[in-house]
């Protein structure tokens, strides 16, 4: 099934409660969360307070994008803030098949990223076990960017290596997402959409509608 997941990245945080019940509202399967740890990525965004407070008033899914270095050290404050699904960096990770096991003996979804320029080869070692993984089509640290066209060759490549393998991992795509673009990237096999700055500027219930009329 193809899936919508917000990046609350671009959201207004003067009233973000408003804006995720929006989102919500508008049909939004997921919600993105980018945390950033100003190491791994030069940006510091959201951290374990805001989702927290978040929590309490949503039941929507969180799908947590940790652009942060070794993240073992904090899988269990993720856990109990409240995410739904924790996706990690390859190149984050110590022991890549360790840290995906820590996230799934927590009871949540697990997800591996690379960043455009890692090569698939590199999450070969959790692709049997992970629930999705998603392709970064920017760097990570920053919304707003323009999508990499080289993504597209990327995602291809990785529903093939799914499919030979006979799983079923969800191809999750993040950065630079448009209403133009949508449709190619879900036609190279991409199943679960994030998108930010496309959502959260202008009127997010349109937006979102606008999304799904392209997803079904
Ligand atoms: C970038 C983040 C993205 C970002 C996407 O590091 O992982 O989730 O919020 O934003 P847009 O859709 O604006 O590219
Ligand atoms: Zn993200």
């Amino acid at each position: 099934m193809n899936k919508i997941a917000p990046s609350i990245l671009a959201a207004d945080f003067n009233i973000l409660g408003e804006q995720i019940r929006a989102a919500s509202e508008a049909g939004a399967h997921y919600l993105h969360i980018d945390v950033m740890d100003g190491l791994f990525v030069p940006s510091i965004s959201i951290g374990l307070p805001i989702i927290e407070s978040i929590r309490r008033n949503t039941d929507i899914f969180f799908d947590c994008h940790l652009m942060i270095t070794d993240p073992d050290r904090y899988l269990t404050n993720f856990a109990k803030a409240g995410a739904d699904s924790i996706t990690v960096h390859i190149e984050a990770c110590k022991d890549p098949v360790a840290t995906i096991n820590a996230i799934k003996s927590l009871g949540l979804k697990s997800g591996i990223t690379l960043c455009p320029e890692t090569p698939l080869e590199d999450i070969e070692c959790v692709l049997d076990i992970v629930d999705m993984v998603l392709i970064m089509s920017v760097h990570p640290g920053f919304g707003g960017q323009a999508f990499m066209p080289s993504s597209l060759a990327k995602i291809e490549k990785l529903k093939n290596m799914i499919d030979r393998r006979g799983l079923k991992t969800d191809i999750e795509v993040d950065g630079g997402v448009t209403l133009k673009n949508l449709r190619m990237i879900l036609d190279s096999g991409a199943n679960v959409i994030v998108s930010g700055s496309s959502i959260f500027n202008g009127d997010i219930a349109e937006n979102i509608a606008e999304f799904k009329k392209i997803m079904k």
